[in-house]
């Protein structure tokens, strides 16, 4: 941890020692990465459950920054069982899309890196560590296996290039192979009309700006599901739309994964959204699951006060209030998190032991988990995990 002025500012010179240190430290990640003919048993691993399609285990994502190391994501556990779909909620900022991009090697390189855990991703006759994966491999897992859908539609398109294009450019890219061009064009109108776009060849032969957000996003679902990959990432894929049409595409994503049976892992810091959406809940706070459980365990059994605080500043329908709850204070500064737990500054429940060290995990039942010391009568009575 770099020493900081007393006015939060770095000097100069501790700045640029930060800077080489980050450079070195990165640079050795960079270099493992970067090697060609990687043998697979570097990557080989086990799940420690075949039902599930990926397991982050302890995921520790950090950002070198010249400020100093952002984590980002410290000690992430949590899973996505096959044909399942996986609410992970938080405010913002506390670390969802660094969760999934770190699955997808998505981050913002070199000062992005995993630091220690393993992501295991469920190949069927095998199972791979995403986090020890060469970037040379990474080209085939992408797409085929797990792919994403982002919030902003528009700018996972190219402006530049027709609809059509773009999506004939994911299947032939990655199931290309033998394939005419006519065969890639049915395929893509085939995939257009699957997402509900009613005339897939008008569209087909438009640019993106001539849709609308809705449509942009459903063009956008239609190339993440181009090769029929087991898992895929939505993140915040409705938040840039209106709520009309967030409905929609709620509804589409519903049906679809009904369909083609992949595992969703969907990200949102809207808990309306989790509950339409989710068989599991993960609640994340500052780089941390604080909680998680079943969609049922996690609405009508809240456990961490964190979650009981969103869930009391949610609105409901029919129920009127003055003011909507607010959590009070702030997210933790992530490059100086304290040693105690993350929410205790916030917390309005505080009980005897809350100013130890970051509670441990306690479980409440098969499936429901939650970190905080409230539930440690439980846990002496032998329900630790
Ligand atoms: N490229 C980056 N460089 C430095 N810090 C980053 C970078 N990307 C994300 N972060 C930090 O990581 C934390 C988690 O971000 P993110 O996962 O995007 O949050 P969210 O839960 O809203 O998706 C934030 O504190 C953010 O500032
Ligand atoms: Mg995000």
């Amino acid at each position: 941890m770099a020493k900081k002025k007393a006015e939060g500012y770095l000097s100069g010179r501790e700045a640029r020692r930060i800077a080489k240190e980050n450079r070195r430290i990165t640079n050795a990640f960079e270099k493992k990465r970067k090697r060609k003919n990687v043998p697979e048993s570097e990557y080989l691993t086990q799940m420690a459950n075949p039902d599930n399609a990926v397991e982050f285990d302890n995921l520790h994502t950090y950002f070198y920054t010249d400020a100093g190391v952002v984590k980002s994501v410290d000690g992430v556990s949590f899973e996505v069982p096959i044909g399942k779909t996986v609410g992970v909620v938080g405010e913002s900022g506390c670390g969802k899309s660094v969760t999934s991009l770190s699955l997808m090697q998505l981050l913002q390189r070199p000062q992005g890196q995993v630091v220690e855990g393993e992501i295991r991703l469920n190949m069927g006759d095998k199972a791979y560590d995403m986090t020890k994966m060469p970037n040379e491999q990474m080209q085939k897992i992408r797409g085929n296996y797990v792919s994403m859908i982002f919030q902003e539609p528009m700018t996972s398109l190219n402006p530049v290039f027709r609809i059509g294009e773009q999506v004939d450019e994911v299947i032939a890219l990655h199931h290309g192979e033998g394939k005419t061009k006519e065969d890639i064009k049915a395929r893509t109108i085939e995939l257009l009309e699957m997402v509900g776009i009613a005339n897939s060849q008008g569209v087909y032969r438009m640019y993106p700006h001539e849709l609308s957000g809705g449509m942009r996003q459903r063009v956008c679902i239609a190339m993440a599901l181009a090769c029929s990959p087991k898992v895929i990432i939505a993140d915040e894929p409705t938040t840039a739309l209106d709520v009309t049409i967030q409905a929609q595409v709620l509804d589409l994503l519903r049906n679809l994964k009904d369909k083609i049976n992949s595992s969703i892992m969907f990200i949102t810091h809207d808990l309306g959204v989790i509950a339409e959406m989710a068989d599991y809940v993960v609640v994340m706070y500052a780089g941390r699951v604080v909680e998680k459980g079943t969609v049922h365990e996690i609405f009508s059994n809240p456990a961490h006060p964190y979650t009981i605080g969103l869930m009391a500043s949610k609105p409901v329908v029919g129920k009127q209030v003055d003011k909507l709850y607010s959590i009070p204070g702030k997210v933790p500064n992530p490059i100086d998190m304290p040693n105690y737990c993350y929410f205790k500054d916030r917390c309005e429940m505080c009980v005897k032991g809350c100013e130890g060290e970051y509670p441990t995990q306690v479980q409440l039942s098969d499936t429901h988990f939650v970190s905080c010391y409230r539930y440690y009568d439980k846990k002496n009575q032998g329900g630790e995990v």
